[in-house]
């Protein structure tokens, strides 16, 4: 078929899945990478493909709207998956502008040159745009989100990602741009930064430190395993419907005081420590301003539309997850040895 991708943020968590997937999986394909290797970025993710003969990688920032025009004017690409984003909501609290600048206005920017280099033929193109469950705000102690559920994002993050949705189904309405969006819930595994909840957890555990759990840890996230999350984003840029959203998750919620103590209680065994050394290391911390209390996903859609379901149980994605961790020591030194460890002193102390 001959296709080229451009995939943005290629190099950050779920971006680096998303591209090895489709690098092994689609010979035919050419992958071009496109990111700007911010903190959140790491060409060490994509080692075992780098020299694949259907891959490369391009350092551009989507916040530069020529840069990106000129790349999409050389190497026109047919289908564009969008990843590259700032990602973590307790930065986004600190540093808002950060967030429209890259999730809001680098959107636009992408939206605007795919539309100039296709707008002769639409046929065969696609703009997927991958979001989050966040847009749609909170839920109380039950129910789920569905495809029709209104937005009602909180977080400087989650309102720039809504924004950023809504700019994309714009485009389609009004300019016939090819589009399809997912909202996934909350991804685990390999390559996470060990900013977010559990990866953090496990580096923490590592260094005996203290586990931050903010507010009194009944917060609530459906957790998916990051693989997972990547062959969804296959299934729904190849069949998908134009115009459609799609939630993706895998009905598997935890309030995070459960989590870390499962955990803690996986590490332990992993490091062969008495049961119990982890836990003790829980820390009960300020709560985060604005923190959604539950985020479920009701991913009917994209299993009856399209037959998916999730490879792995959380139990196991876990246990995959710490392995990753204890085998890769030298890139977690690596993340967290220059701006990591200065945001880390700044929001948790020394
Ligand atoms: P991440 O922070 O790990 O990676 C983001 C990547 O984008 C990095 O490689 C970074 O260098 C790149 N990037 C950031 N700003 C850029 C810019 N201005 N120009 C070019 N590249 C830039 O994020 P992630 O967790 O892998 O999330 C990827 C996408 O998936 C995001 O759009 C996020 O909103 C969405 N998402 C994440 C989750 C989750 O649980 N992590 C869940 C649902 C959706
Ligand atoms: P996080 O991994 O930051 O993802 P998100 O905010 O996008 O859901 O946080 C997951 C949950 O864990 C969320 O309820 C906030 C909470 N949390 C803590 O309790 N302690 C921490 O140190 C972090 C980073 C998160």
């Amino acid at each position: 078929m001959n296709k080229k991708i451009f995939i943005t943020g290629g190099a950050g968590f779920i971006g680096s899945h998303v591209v090895r997937e489709f690098v092994n999986k689609y010979s035919d394909y050419h992958i071009v990478n496109i990111d700007a290797l911010t903190y959140a970025g790491n060409l060490e993710n994509l080692k075992d493909i780098e020299r694949k003969p259907n891959y490369n990688f391009i350092k551009q920032d989507i916040r530069d709207a020529g840069g990106i025009l000129a790349l999409f004017k050389t190497h026109r690409p047919d289908g564009v998956i969008h990843l590259a984003a700032e990602s973590h909501v307790d930065r986004s609290i600190a540093t808002p502008t950060d967030f429209v600048m890259t999730n809001v206005v680098g959107t636009v920017n992408l939206l605007n040159a795919a539309r100039e280099t296709w707008k002769d033929n639409f046929e065969g193109k696609r703009f997927h745009h991958v979001s989050t469950d966040e847009v749609y705000g909170t839920l109380g102690e039950t129910g789920l989100f569905t495809e029709d559920t209104p937005y009602d994002p909180h977080s400087p993050y989650s309102a720039s990602k809504a924004s950023s949705d809504h700019f994309v189904r714009a485009y389609q309405d009004t300019y016939g741009l090819p589009v399809v969006i997912t909202n996934c819930s909350n991804n685990y595994g390999p390559n996470h930064f060990p900013e977010k909840l559990i990866p953090l957890c496990i580096l923490h555990i590592l260094n005996n430190k203290p586990l931050p759990i903010y507010g009194d840890g009944k917060y609530t996230r459906d957790w998916l395993f990051v693989v997972d999350h990547a062959r969804a984003i296959d299934l729904v840029f190849h069949q998908g419907k134009n115009g459609s959203s799609y939630n993706i998750g895998g009905f598997n919620e935890w309030k995070n005081i459960d989590l870390v103590k499962e955990l803690c209680k996986q590490m332990d065994e992993k490091l062969s420590r008495p049961s119990g050394t982890s836990e003790k290391l829980i820390t009960y911390v300020k709560d985060r301003p604005g923190h959604d209390l539950r985020y479920a996903i009701d991913a009917t859609r994209i299993n009856t539309e399209l037959g998916y379901t999730p490879s792995v149980t959380f139990e196991e994605g876990l246990s995959l997850t710490i392995d990753w961790f204890l085998k890769n020591r030298e890139w977690l030194e690596n993340v967290t040895s220059g701006n990591y460890q200065q945001y880390d002193a700044e929001q948790y102390g020394k």
